[in-house]
């Protein structure tokens, strides 16, 4: 077993990413909280988090605007009272039934507040609305954060990833099956 899934199982006495039927219903938002599309001149902001969350394997200015930028991905921010303080990349290939969620990351003085859930089921949307039926994502063993975040959004684990980034650090690869707006027997669709 890798050392490092062995960190999270000992941590947590049980598989983070266990399966799940629950569809998480969309919760109100913190107060002044708004989650928009990101703009040029958030790129800034967005390389200031992006610095300050990761030690290795960050995404370059170049790549962030890329991500806002390209018809294939989609970057969304949050917005805390007017101050950029996440954001969340979502790739859409053409072709695969599947988002993949590329980037999620909340700034270090805002998080614990909801925003990163916030980000995520919008990501999620946002998916389901250029028709896709599942999201991926890739995760670090040792981010137990993250783990714990997409585990209790309903995300199962597919794969490990032994030595997946760049230090070494093994990896899981993650699913969820979005359903929000499939219809039901009765022809409504949900919510
Ligand atoms: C992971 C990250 C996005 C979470 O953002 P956040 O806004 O703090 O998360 P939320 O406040 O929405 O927390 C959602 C849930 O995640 C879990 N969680 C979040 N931070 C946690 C922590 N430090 N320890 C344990 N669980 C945590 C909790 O279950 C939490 O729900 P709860 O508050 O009801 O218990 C943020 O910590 C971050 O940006 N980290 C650095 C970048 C990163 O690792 N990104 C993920 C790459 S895959």
């Amino acid at each position: 077993m890798p050392q490092a899934q062995g960190f999270i199982l000992e941590k947590s006495k049980e598989p983070f990413f266990g399966p799940s039927d629950e569809t998480p219903q969309r919760t109100s938002n913190p107060s002044g909280l708004r989650l928009r599309l990101a703009k040029f001149s958030d790129l800034p902001h967005l390389v200031k988090i992006e610095m300050e969350s990761f030690d290795s394997d960050r995404f370059s200015p170049r790549t962030l605007h890329r991500l806002a930028t390209r018809p294939t991905s989609c970057m969304l921010v949050a917005e805390m009272d007017g101050a950029v303080v996440g954001y969340a990349a979502v790739l859409f290939r053409a072709g695969v039934r599947h988002a993949r969620l590329y980037g999620l990351c909340v700034a270090k003085v805002a998080r614990g507040r909801g925003i990163g859930s916030h980000l995520l089921e919008e990501a999620e949307i946002r998916a389901e609305k250029h028709g896709k039926t599942g999201m991926t994502l890739e995760v670090r063993c040792d981010n137990p954060a993250a783990c714990i975040l997409y585990a209790n959004a309903g995300y199962i684990e597919v794969c490990q990833l032994p030595s997946y980034y760049a230090d070494g650090c093994n990896g899981f690869r993650l699913i969820k099956r979005l359903n929000r707006f499939t219809p039901s027997i009765s022809g409504k669709s949900h919510p």
